[in-house]
């Protein structure tokens, strides 16, 4: 067990140089022999449990209202709650994907938006606490590496807590709506000449020698907000857990925090099976899908990262061995998308009229090919996590549309379909016979 006080500021063992994890040894002997303060406590049983989350939802209190610290009792990080920064995030929907099974012959397949949160992406949940730690132990500045959302949501927090923020992004390689927000937030926002491994690089250097807190997603308190939309999920499915999760992949956090959530789930006897849970990744940011299939996830090497799906552009994944632990536990799989299969799966989850940013898209590809592949049957549930709004990269989603985004030798085989999707629009003169005309085509 680490001493907080010796924690790197890079989170990683000077011994083995793996990442760290908050383990709470209390829940395993549940008379608590290994952590201070709160986890110490032993935890009322699980039907309390699921009764006091639900209750929460109309307290009117900051804490309550919140989608993460509403389940506050699987995250015992802060000593004092008065330290929350909050901006009532996580309380996303669950959709039931409608056309999505019609396409595929399964009717139990749903989305949980994390999109839906303050800043657009699942980022926040992870923000919320990791950034209140920060705030807690006096840190003034925070600042992470970025292709973009993190950043957003980084901002946002620090502004709330009147911290400042350094954000160090790829130049040129983030959608401009997410560098936007860095910069309505009041970050110090640099643009690197490098891709998001080359930021991490230097922002590793940076934090050792200035007092800035690492907001990463190696930063293990944000793994733990992150572990809530698996809490969500498996309240809005009345504690049923799906039979398949499905993740996107890029620095391999995300995937890694629901795992860890349904497996302390699964301890703490609030679910009593584990979802098999799937990662997605660009084929062109690959470096997880080709160490499953190289080395059984035994060695990872980094590769060039290059997608259109620029949230996931990352080539040597800070969390690849926790992400490979949870594929493993809960026999899911790896799985990796074509640029044109993420195009297309996009503008599929947008004609369900909910839409997600390209990097969420991965999700879609990766049920179709566990469907193809006979690892997921028409009749088992399956939750999408979609991790950013629609909203973010708009340029792709106009692009996709007029056609210009994808070349002839990427779209192959999917022409038809990327066709059928495509609602490119059309401008007239001023004229209602015009408009009618258009109308009546498109009826047919
Ligand atoms: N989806 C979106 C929309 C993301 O922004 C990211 C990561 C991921 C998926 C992948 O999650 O890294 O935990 O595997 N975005 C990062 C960022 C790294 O800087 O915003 P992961």
């Amino acid at each position: 067990m680490i001493a907080l006080a010796d924690l790197k500021e890079n989170f990683r063992c000077p011994v083995c140089g793996d990442l760290y994890e908050v383990e709470y040894p209390a829940w395993s002997t549940q008379n608590g022999t290994g952590l201070a303060g709160a986890a110490r406590r032993v935890l009322p049983n699980p039907s309390a449990l699921k009764w006091l989350w639900k209750e929460r939802r109309s307290s009117t209190e900051l804490k309550d209202q919140s989608g993460v610290w509403r389940f506050r009792e699987l995250i015992p990080i802060l000593r004092d709650e008065q330290h929350i920064v909050s901006l009532r995030e996580g309380n996303t929907p669950l959709y039931h994907l409608v056309r999505t099974a019609d396409l595929t012959g399964a009717d139990r397949i749903y989305a949980k938006h994390q999109g839906m949160n303050p800043t657009g992406s699942f980022k926040d949940t992870g923000m919320t606490t990791a950034l209140s730690v920060a705030y807690e132990r006096g840190f003034s500045w925070v600042a992470c590496a970025s292709t973009g959302n993190t950043s957003a949501a980084m901002a946002a927090y620090a502004a709330r807590a009147g911290m400042r923020s350094l954000v160090l992004i790829p130049e040129g390689k983030i959608a401009w709506g997410k560098l936007s927000q860095a910069l309505d937030y009041g970050a110090l926002t640099i643009q690197l000449k490098t891709d998001f491994d080359g930021c991490v690089r230097v922002l590793t250097e940076v934090v050792r020698r200035a007092p800035v807190y690492l907001l990463n997603s190696v930063n293990p308190y944000r793994l733990e907000g992150q572990k809530t939309p698996a809490l969500e999920i498996a309240e809005q499915m009345n504690w049923e857990v799906p039979d398949h999760l499905i993740v996107p992949g890029g620095n391999l956090a995300n995937g890694s925090a629901l795992g860890k959530a349904f497996l302390e789930m699964k301890q703490l006897g609030l679910i009593d099976r584990l979802p098999r849970i799937t990662i997605v990744q660009a084929e062109g940011a690959n470096p997880l899908y080709r160490a499953m299939q190289e080395s059984s996830g035994e060695k990872l090497v980094p590769v060039e990262a290059n997608t259109r799906a620029s949230a996931i552009r990352i080539g040597n994944p800070a969390s690849w061995k926790k992400a490979v632990k949870v594929v493993r536990a809960t026999g899911g799989w790896v799985e990796q998308a074509s640029e044109a299969e993420i195009a297309l799966a996009k503008a599929e989850i947008g004609a369900e009229g909910i839409g997600c940013e390209p990097a969420s898209a991965v999700t879609l590809v990766g049920l179709k090919k566990l469907m193809a592949a006979g690892r997921i049957g028409i009749h088992e549930s399956v939750v999408l996590l979609l991790t950013g709004h629609t909203l973010k990269d708009s340029d792709y989603t106009i692009n996709y549309h007029r056609g210009t985004l994808l070349r002839d030798e990427e779209i192959g085989a999917l022409g038809r379909e990327i066709e059928f999707t495509r609602r490119n629009t059309i401008e007239l003169e001023a004229d209602a016979d015009a408009v009618l005309r258009e109308l009546e085509k498109a009826a047919q």
